[in-house]
């Protein structure tokens, strides 16, 4: 039976087999980051969701109470909820499991670090842009062989880094891999970051083609 795809998204087919998961941050939508997955990885096939919140019709992953104040219920509820899509889709669209990075910005990182503290086992690898710790896990899942890029900025007044560099310290002890940098920037993304970012990724899978930012 072909699954039930819950979340409008685009699906833009590669021609390797890596798939990058393109979670956008508040305001955006399914298209924001595109452009940004297809120059992190040219080949890769690129699977967008767009947010099921909206606030004063801004789309998100998942409610909040205030900024960086979290509603724990629906996070919970938000995230396996894209747990199952992202499995789901990788069924519907024949995707390698094993390959697929989520991409998130701002609140879309914060709901891939969520899957990855709450359904390890539907994301292994993930870079993570401007991401805080979105909730504390009463146990901690068993992250051995994931692998995880953060980037922060040191000026960021959204996520402070203190936040992010917890979160880095919460996934590197359930055993995942974790490179943590934080950049000169606020809450907007740098060229710097998005090529170490990119040659990180690389590193992951070496036999796919590498482009140049700007
Ligand atoms: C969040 O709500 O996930 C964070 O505050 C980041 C944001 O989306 O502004």
């Amino acid at each position: 039976m072909i699954p039930d795809l819950s979340f409008i998204h685009r699906f833009v087919p590669g021609s390797s087999e890596g798939t990058l998961l393109l979670l956008h941050g508040t305001g955006g939508d399914e298209n924001q980051l595109l452009a940004l997955g297809r120059e992190l990885d040219p080949k890769a096939t690129l699977l967008s969701p767009r947010g099921q919140v909206q606030e004063n019709g801004s789309l998100r992953f998942f409610r909040r109470l205030a900024e960086g104040v979290f509603d724990m219920d629906d996070l919970e509820e938000r995230t396996n909820d894209l747990a199952d899509f992202t499995l789901a889709a990788a069924e519907r669209y024949t995707l390698n499991p094993a390959r697929i990075v989520a991409v998130g910005y701002s609140n879309g990182a914060n709901i891939a670090a969520s899957i990855l503290l709450r359904r390890p086992k539907v994301l292994r690898t993930a870079i993570l842009l401007r991401a805080m710790v979105p909730f504390m896990p009463e146990t901690l899942p068993d992250l051995r062989g994931a692998q995880i890029w953060i980037g922060g900025g040191k000026q960021d007044a959204i996520i402070p880094r203190a936040n992010t560099e917890r979160l880095a310290e919460l996934l590197s002890g359930a055993g995942a891999e974790v490179t943590a940098r934080f950049f000169d920037a606020g809450h907007a993304l740098t060229n710097t970051e998005l090529v170490l970012a990119q040659r990180w990724l690389k590193e992951r899978w070496p036999n796919d083609s590498l482009t140049n930012f700007g």
